[in-house]
């Protein structure tokens, strides 16, 4: 057990967002590690509708004077796009959280969607850019309601936001960071992103480079994914990317990430899987997603030893099939959430 004077707030939001991290805090609570956990679960779309207000800066301050955030999902059919933009988007550029990083490890053989057991060594890690590209709202309509209305989305990049994000990944990487861009079509941020790939790579030489056109990478990635370290990508290329390894992986219901600023160690700590309004209520969701998302957060927070012992316990649940019928199984999800304390 490790002494650490830390805070974490936590947002469970919507959809099946507080009921996954209900298993989440559980899991975090049967560790006793001391991390002090602040709960905003008045920041959710029935707040948004009720007030017209989607994250307020009370909240936001609340969140920034802690030492992470820890995410169920946020979004709602009920409310217009720009609620997931004003809460999930603007704690990622006002808080620079500019790593978004989602790991993708196949847990076990049974839940490959490739048949070919040769292919199935899945063990690799998106790096997407997670503050500029087409996400910074920077754009607008003109000529709005006429014929000739135009839209314009403009597609940021900076020689800062690639820098730093190349390090990152070759930091991280293992082997090999594998860019993915579109620079065949998309000149000038593509090139900007080659430059500063390259000149990353030279700064970490013991790890190897490759670069692939987004639509290439989409199809070697069904075709082996085992060949796969780290795929550096942008905004818009990454959090498709990361959907597909994801899926490769054992499902989404699988998958954790952090919205990470490497500088400081500030994490947003998410599952990937949203809202999925379709099931939520029925608790049937799983939990791993959110339960890995915590044992990301044990890492930053300087608990590696329960942080692994999170994972082992969830490599062990799934091992013996006691998780949520996503991955085959029977349980429900407070079901799955107690077999994987069990193995802690
Ligand atoms: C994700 C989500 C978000 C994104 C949406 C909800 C804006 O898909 O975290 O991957 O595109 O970043
Ligand atoms: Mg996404």
């Amino acid at each position: 057990m490790s002494a650490v004077a830390r805070k974490l707030s936590v947002v469970p939001g919507d959809g099946i967002g507080p009921e996954v991290i209900d298993q989440a805090l559980a899991a975090l609570d049967a560790l006793g590690t001391g991390i002090e956990v602040d709960v905003l679960d008045h920041v959710n779309a029935d707040t948004f509708l009720r007030t017209g207000v989607a994250l307020s800066d009370k909240d936001f301050t609340r969140i920034a004077a802690s030492d992470g955030v820890l995410l169920g999902a946020i979004g709602d059919p009920r409310v217009s796009a720009d609620y997931a933009r004003d809460v999930l988007l603007r704690l990622r550029f006002d808080l620079d959280l500019y790593v978004n990083y989602r790991p993708a490890k196949l847990f076990h053989d049974r839940l490959s969607p490739l048949r070919d057991a040769t292919r199935r060594g899945i063990d690799c890690a998106v790096v997407r850019e997670n503050t500029e590209g087409s996400y910074t709202g920077a754009g607008g309509v003109l000529r709005a309601g006429s014929p000739h209305e135009v839209a314009i989305d403009v597609d940021i990049t900076t020689r800062h936001g690639v820098s730093r994000i190349a390090d990152f990944a070759f930091r991280t990487a293992r082997r090999e960071v594998c860019l993915v861009d579109k620079s065949n079509a998309v000149p000038f941020g593509g090139g900007l992103w080659q430059r500063h790939w390259r000149q990353a790579g030279q700064r970490h030489p013991g790890i190897g480079s490759r670069h692939l056109y987004v639509d290439a990478a989409v199809m070697k990635l069904v075709e082996d994914p085992t060949r796969f370290d780290v795929i550096l990508a942008n905004n818009a290329h990454g959090d498709i990317i990361s959907d597909l390894t994801a899926q490769l992986a054992g499902g989404i219901g699988t998958s954790a990430s952090v919205n990470l600023n490497a500088d400081t160690g500030f994490g947003l700590y998410e599952p990937v899987h949203g809202a999925a309004p379709d099931i939520a209520g029925k608790g049937i969701a799983n939990p791993i997603g959110a339960i890995l998302c915590v044992s990301m957060l044990l890492d930053q927070f300087g608990c590696p030893d329960e942080s692994e012992g999170v994972r082992r316990a969830v490599n062990a649940a799934i091992g013996t099939g006691r998780v949520t019928p996503d991955l085959g199984g029977v349980l429900r999800t407070d079901e799955a959430g107690a077999a994987v304390r069990a193995k802690l």
